[in-house]
């Protein structure tokens, strides 16, 4: 029973689904706005959320950044984050798909910023995945996944099932490979749990090639 159940979380379906969607919702309010401060998102930012769930942290983002998207494979969880976007959605600023991180539905370089909160630990490929963030970010873009660390834990508590020292090595490595430079992992407490950050920007534009003035001064 404790397996289904904790099965909706990382692959929310049908009621129980909803249900899962309704619990993340609470449990990650502290987590998901930790995690947009962290990326720092402007009023001209173009932000993707992967596998935004109930959609809190695409409501979060959406405060701060002029467009956000935000897609998860999950259609109960896409029904929840519309509702909870509502107002937003309307005015334009905020879309919502049912699509996977393997697989995503935008063209290229098409957002500045992208986050990802415990759901890379769901990804079917975490390769693929992350070939698809560094595709759909701009040159210069970045992005956080975040994980919660495990504390010892039982049955349902989340915790139980956070992300290793060990995990986290080999995600940061898979974000290295994947051609993202900074490659950084930053712990952040809160009040019940901590929380791995781990971020990586898609290099920048070359650098412009010297060019040529004339004018007063300038060299003949
Ligand atoms: C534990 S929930 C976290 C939801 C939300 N980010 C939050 O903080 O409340 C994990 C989410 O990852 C989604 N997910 C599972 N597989 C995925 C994939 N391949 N690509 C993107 N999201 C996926 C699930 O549908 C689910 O909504």
């Amino acid at each position: 029973m404790n397996g289904l159940l904790q099965r909706q979380f990382g692959h929310p379906t049908g009621r129980l689904g909803t249900l899962a969607g309704a619990v993340m919702a609470i449990e990650n309010r502290r987590l998901n706005r930790l995690v947009v401060d962290a990326l720092g998102a402007h009023e001209g930012d173009r932000v993707l959320e992967v596998g935004c769930g109930p959609g809190v942290g695409l409501e979060e983002a959406a405060r701060r950044a002029g467009r956000v998207a935000g897609v998860d494979p999950s259609p109960a969880m896409i029904g929840l984050a519309l509702r909870r976007n509502r107002a937003a959605a309307e005015a334009g600023r905020v879309s919502v798909a049912v699509a996977a991180a393997e697989a995503l539905p935008y063209a290229d370089a098409r957002f500045s910023l992208a986050f990802g909160i415990n759901t890379v630990q769901h990804w079917t490929s975490v390769r693929d995945g992350l070939a698809e963030l560094y595709r759909v970010l701009e040159p210069g873009g970045r992005f956080v996944l975040a994980r919660r660390l495990q504390r010892a834990g039982r049955g349902l508590d989340p915790h139980s099932r956070g992300a290793t020292d060990d995990e986290l090595a080999h995600l940061c490595e898979q974000v290295a490979a994947a051609g993202f430079t900074q490659v950084e992992r930053h712990d952040s407490p809160l009040p019940r749990e901590t929380v791995a950050l781990v971020s990586g920007a898609r290099p920048g534009p070359a650098a412009t090639p010297c060019s040529r003035t004339r004018g007063p001064g300038a060299p003949r």
